[in-house]
């Protein structure tokens, strides 16, 4: 088990992956780390409806592009397969999550990958919204055979129950 930006970081660093995206960045925990752990990246991508929290990182850290805006309205600023995973970690409602799946998949090349954090098996979540992660990613993927497998991750106690999903594209 590791932490949700560990996984992440073996999956870029591994890939030698340098254009990332991260849909929905709160605090920027996940941002942090990566544009820490994997020097490389080119550009890093970061959606939120509020980015405040992670201004300070952009003099730091040039290759960070900051999207303040809705994503879904965020991804229409993205050439189609110019990225080499986006991880989508939003709204994390069923018709959200779908939606975000949906605009975002077309801009990860063909090699890439595109993930989430809270797909949550075995318990429901304390949070009933949060089951909508699974749903959309099982409806999307799983259900039309596409390759999705999920790593679990131990970021926080909240998260014993929590998997990253993945996709290979
Ligand atoms: C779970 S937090 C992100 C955590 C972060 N990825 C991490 O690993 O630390 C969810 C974030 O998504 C943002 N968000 C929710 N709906 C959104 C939307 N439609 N467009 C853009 N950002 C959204 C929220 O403002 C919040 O900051």
């Amino acid at each position: 088990m590791a932490a949700r930006w560990e996984i992440l970081a073996d999956i870029i660093n591994d890939r030698g992956f340098k254009q990332v995206a991260e849909i929905g960045i709160a605090t920027g925990a996940t941002t942090s780390y990566l544009l820490n752990l994997c020097p490389q990246l080119e550009r890093y991508v970061a959606v939120d409806v509020y980015l405040g929290h992670i201004r300070v990182m952009e003099k730091e850290h040039p290759n960070l592009d900051l999207l303040e805006m809705d994503s879904v309205q965020a991804a229409q600023q993205i050439e189609d397969g110019s990225l080499d995973l986006v991880f989508i970690d939003a709204d994390h409602a069923y018709e959200s999550v779908m939606a975000d799946i949906i605009a975002w998949l077309h801009k990860v090349r063909p090699g890439g990958v595109i993930c989430g954090h809270d797909y949550w098996q075995g318990h429901p979540h304390p949070l009933p919204a949060v089951d909508g992660v699974k749903e959309a990613v099982d409806k999307v993927f799983v259900a039309h055979h596409r390759s999705c497998y999920t790593q679990h991750i131990c970021d926080t106690s909240v998260h014993k129950n929590c998997y990253v999903w993945i996709t290979n594209i």
